[in-house]
């Protein structure tokens, strides 16, 4: 296991220029499952996650290979010989579960291996699943395996959801283009990702009204044809880079960006007294003043990403005063918290809310990574903390961030990454 130190306390200065965003490359995949041909995916990062979903598609049959010329990513979905899903590759990704809707609506059939716990609460796919059933899948669970299947083609019905689940959305979204008359979907989530998938599945010759919305329309067709698609940027990994020039006193632009969806982090940052101006394609931060310290609430899209809920949280530590931070999407996303007191941080959490109090600083320290988002919230503190840190179990950042490391010694952090 490898793991990554920093020399902190050095503001980092220059250009950074983000990736493909995860979120959005890993349903745009699983898209190609719907449609026989060769589809063509731009600007997909190579993530351990998004390499997840390639052996995942591999093993079903489609055939990938990325372009010489321009690192286009082409997937060829002519052949699907297997439909199960196994618990070996779900049980790394749960973002797996993506393909229970497509197989079900080209092949009639799927396995899907139940994703199981995780480091960030429970997690159910309940939703997922009562939503295939308004579609007419019938499905059955065994030996932790999900198996539906359905007669004939899915049949279109109006899904609500209780609360917006972005993966929910885009399984259910998938299988409704191939069924039989009308799907509408209801308290829908809305995040730009579901929107790049939109835009693929309307390329794929999908009939799709209210993007951007919370009520998906969608009128179902016998076929869908391969389509070309750029994944939208990252704004995750946006985001975290703006938190870590804030948390240095730095002076960054972060370049290839779309700052229209990280609405809510700028406001906060600007909240803070971090100067912030907006381009076409590119945000561009600078700390000169100490740290406001802000109140956060995550929120569903367009509400503050619970995604940026821990990088955040490491800059409030850094702050003047109180900060409360609270958490409404998951019911265990704090577990940076006991690391970064590590790092000198005071937080007390009291049920969905961590109280910050904002020293100013923070130490270097021994850190280990618990899941993908807080380990950034460990690389975020560590660029600003005096002295030395070091986070492990980095394979964690592997899952989400391209090149983390190489993009930040761009920018002037002194960061290596070594064997442990
Ligand atoms: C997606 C993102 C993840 C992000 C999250 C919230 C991907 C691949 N992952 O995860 O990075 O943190 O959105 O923005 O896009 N829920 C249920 N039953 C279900 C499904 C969800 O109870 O069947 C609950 C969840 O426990 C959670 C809430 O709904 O409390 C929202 O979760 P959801 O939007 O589904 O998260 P993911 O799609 O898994």
């Amino acid at each position: 296991m490898d793991k990554i130190i920093i020399k902190g306390g050095l503001p980092l200065h220059g250009t950074i220029k983000v990736s493909g965003a995860k979120n959005a490359a890993l349903p745009l995949m699983a898209a190609a499952i719907l449609a026989p041909g060769e589809h063509v995916l731009h600007n997909v990062p190579d993530l351990r996650d998004t390499r997840t979903m390639l052996t995942l598609l591999a093993s079903f049959g489609i055939k990938w290979r990325r372009r010489e010329s321009d690192g286009a990513l082409l997937l060829d979905s002519t052949i699907i010989d297997n439909v199960e899903a196994s618990y070996d590759l779900v049980k790394t990704m749960r973002a797996s579960v993506l393909v229970l809707g497509p197989l079900l609506a080209r092949m009639g059939r799927a396995r899907v291996s139940l994703p199981g716990g995780c480091a960030i609460g429970a997690r159910p796919i309940d939703f997922h699943i009562k939503g295939l059933a308004r579609l007419g899948v019938v499905s059955s669970l065994d030996n932790g395996y999900v198996e539906g299947s359905v007669e004939g083609r899915l049949k279109g019905n109006t899904i609500y959801f209780d609360i917006p689940s972005v993966t929910g959305t885009e399984n259910l979204l998938m299988a409704a283009t191939l069924a039989e008359g009308i799907t509408e979907i209801r308290n829908a989530a809305r995040e730009p990702e579901i929107a790049n998938l939109i835009d693929m599945l309307t390329a794929m010759g999908a009939r799709i009204d209210g993007r951007d919305s919370d009520c998906l329309v969608i009128r179902g067709t016998k076929k869908l044809r391969s389509a070309e698609v750029t994944i939208i940027p990252d704004r995750i990994e946006t985001g975290t880079y703006l938190l870590a020039a804030a948390a240095t006193g730095g002076e960054l632009t972060v370049a290839a960006c779309n700052p229209g969806h990280l609405g809510a982090l700028i406001e906060k940052l600007r909240e803070a007294g971090v100067e912030v101006r907006v381009g076409q394609d590119e945000i561009f931060v600078c700390r000169t003043q100490p740290l406001r310290s802000v109140d956060i609430k995550t929120l569903p899209y367009p509400g503050f990403p619970t995604d940026l809920q821990a990088q955040i949280m490491a800059l409030m530590c850094l702050g003047n005063g109180l900060s409360v931070i609270t958490e409404t999407i998951f019911e265990n996303r704090f577990m940076h918290v006991a690391e970064l007191r590590r790092m000198g941080a005071d937080i007390k959490v009291d049920g969905h809310s961590a109280i910050v109090k904002g020293a100013g600083s923070l130490t270097g320290a021994q850190v280990m990574a618990t899941d993908l988002r807080a380990s950034a919230s460990l690389v975020v503190a560590g660029l600003a903390a005096q002295g030395e840190t070091e986070i492990s179990r980095v394979y964690h950042l592997d899952r989400g961030y391209d090149d983390l490391v190489g993009k930040l010694i761009g920018v002037g952090a002194v960061i290596r990454r070594e064997s442990e």
